[in-house]
């Protein structure tokens, strides 16, 4: 069975992942005001345990019209993590959620995000600190483990008896960082073994990759990262799969676009770093075209926009959807089209 509906549910069942340097508002905005996506979520912010700087923490809390907002805290001073709590809370956050799930070296060392996997009982003690102090949905982003994901279920019951009213679960361990593929039967255990909403996440490429991890696992929502940055387009396809319309299959040109609106965007966001940021996204965006390997690492060597934009419009423009990796499916490209032939 389902569980109860969460905020932004009533819109789809979707989330994009909180990604670092990635999710800003802009960002949120942009993917939000297509359909079929649910929850935007932020990057995680850090909360330390010198002090809170409580007005970073509601600046944090930008809405983006039409989709319900997820503002991701980590850390583990108890007082600290249940102040920031009712900060974003108060602020306007439709979800406060708190990390257990990043594998970074530098925050393990300080014993945050999927280091609290490692120790129960302070993970336990932050939940209900967070939980005695809003009143709206609290939840929490797990990975299975840290060395070993034989206590996934064990840190799920957990995080939900602490009090939170939804968990997102990556099912890869710390020590895998982004190797391998996601084992999503961890998945399914956990939806199994506790009564809150289950938000599955990793590994979802194409939008019939979420359908299918829903159908697997039960899961009552998916979470998707990378994949949204390869293909932005991913939610309006879950959206036109579940409702039975006809899939939307973007051209060429609509990658350009779409490239476009990210430039500008960083463009304003941050001038000096306008290129390093498009680059970033262009890891994933190039991977549409079957020649990717050497779009990408043209596009790597640019060093300025107009140049990079040059080389995206000369493989992109003008090129037919049948010939993109955009479809509901992974494999699916045109054999004989002329991206292939060529
Ligand atoms: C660049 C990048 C930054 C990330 N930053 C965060 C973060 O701030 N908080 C978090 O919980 N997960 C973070 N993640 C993990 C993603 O939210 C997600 O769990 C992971 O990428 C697996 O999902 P995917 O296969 O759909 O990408 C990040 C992932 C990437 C690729």
């Amino acid at each position: 069975m389902f569980g109860p509906r969460w905020p932004g549910a009533e819109k789809a069942w979707t989330f994009l992942a909180p990604m670092e340097g990635i999710t800003h508002p802009a960002f949120r905005a942009l993917l939000a005001a297509r359909p079929g996506l649910g929850v935007v979520c932020t990057e995680f912010v850090r909360i330390c345990s010198t002090g809170l700087g409580a007005r970073h923490l509601r600046e944090q809390v930008v809405r983006a019209p039409g989709a319900a907002l997820s503002v991701q805290v980590m850390g583990n001073h108890i007082e600290h993590m249940a102040d920031a709590t009712e900060i974003v809370a108060q602020a306007g956050a439709d979800l406060v959620d708190l990390n257990v799930g990043c594998p970074a070296p530098r925050v393990v060392r300080k014993g945050v995000g999927s280091a609290m996997l490692r120790d129960p009982e302070l993970l336990s003690r932050v939940v209900s600190a967070m939980r005695g102090r809003t009143r709206g949905w609290l939840t929490a982003k797990m990975r299975a483990g840290f060395d070993d994901a034989a206590g996934a279920v064990r840190s799920a019951r957990l995080i939900e008896a602490a009090g939170a009213n939804l968990i997102a679960v990556h099912p890869r361990r710390q020590v895998d960082f982004f190797a391998g593929v996601s084992d999503w039967r961890i998945i399914a255990e956990i939806k199994r073994s506790v009564s809150v909403p289950v938000i599955g996440n990793g590994d979802v490429w194409y939008a019939a990759d979420a359908l299918r991890m829903r159908r697997e696992t039960g899961c009552d929502g998916v979470m998707i990262g990378r994949g949204a940055l390869r293909n932005p387009w991913i939610f309006e396809q879950i959206d036109a799969l579940v409702r039975g319309l006809p899939l939307p299959r973007p051209s060429g040109d609509d990658v350009l676009g779409h490239f476009d609106a990210l430039a500008a965007m960083f463009g304003e966001l941050a001038p000096g770093r306008t290129v390093g940021l498009l680059k970033e996204q262009l890891r994933y965006l190039c991977r549409v075209v079957p020649d990717s390997a050497e779009l990408l690492r043209r596009t790597m060597r640019a060093a300025a926009l107009p140049e990079l934009r040059a080389i995206l419009a000369e493989r992109l423009a003008g090129e037919r959807p049948e010939a993109l990796d955009l479809g509901a499916e992974g494999g699916q490209l045109e054999r004989s089209g002329s991206a292939l032939a060529a």
